[in-house]
């Protein structure tokens, strides 16, 4: 399973590239405005600075506001041009996946964004999705299953042939790491935090003081 960070908080970048880890990065309007960029020229460069941080053959991707598909297809093609990293990441509407499906006749990687549903999965997929991402802690949010839809999306594309590959997001833990990997996602994107979090153990902790009081009681 591959590992990419949810964000567009450029230490976290580093931070997670640092550990030799990052396979790519996911952003979205949100995580954006979040890290207080704005204004056409200021994303563009954001988004040239991630890709610069996580150096080649590491996926970043880039999301459309326009809501038509005019406007996908000239937003996405001039983000497509950015960098050689750039999947253009399209919402799951009528006028995304006809854009995914535009992107895909012109060799463009695309992110099939705002997925919750194996239906929807399953259309992403017919486009020719590169990515899909199902939200799982979204669904979860609403006392449904996200893991249990990644599960169910592993199943269709398994039986069908499908090679859209399931990016879980909306990740919140570790334990959902854990889970979308056990559930057959094949990248898992997740804030820092959660990522880190996979670090931690008590035993790890106290095993390791163990072993460094002994040393210290045998060597002084
Ligand atoms: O990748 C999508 C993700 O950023 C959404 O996460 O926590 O806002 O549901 P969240």
């Amino acid at each position: 399973m591959q590992f990419f960070i949810d964000t567009a908080n450029l230490d976290h970048i580093r931070e997670a590239a640092e550990l030799g880890i990052l396979d790519g990065v996911t952003t979205n309007p949100s995580l954006m405005a979040k890290e207080g960029i704005s204004g056409e020229q200021n994303i563009l460069n954001h988004y040239k600075a991630i890709c610069k941080i996580v150096g080649d053959d590491r996926d970043v991707s880039a999301e459309v506001i326009s809501t038509e598909f005019d406007g996908m297809v000239k937003e996405g093609t001039k983000l497509a041009k950015l960098h050689d990293n750039i999947v253009v990441k399209v919402p799951m509407t009528k006028d995304g996946i006809k854009a995914i499906s535009w992107f895909t006749n012109e060799g463009i990687k695309t992110n099939c964004t705002l997925v919750f549903s194996a239906g929807q999965a399953i259309l992403a997929a017919k486009a020719g999705a590169t990515y899909l991402s199902p939200f799982v802690g979204r669904v979860d949010d609403i006392s449904w299953d996200g893991i249990g839809l990644i599960e169910e999306i592993a199943e269709i594309y398994e039986t069908t042939g499908f090679e859209t590959a399931i990016l879980a997001a909306s990740i919140r833990s570790p334990l959902h790491i854990v889970q979308a990997a056990k559930a057959g996602a094949h990248v898992c994107t997740c804030p820092l935090s959660a990522i880190l979090g996979l670090l931690n153990h008590p035993l790890t902790d106290i095993g390791l003081a163990k072993f460094l009081e002994d040393h210290k009681k045998a060597n002084g």
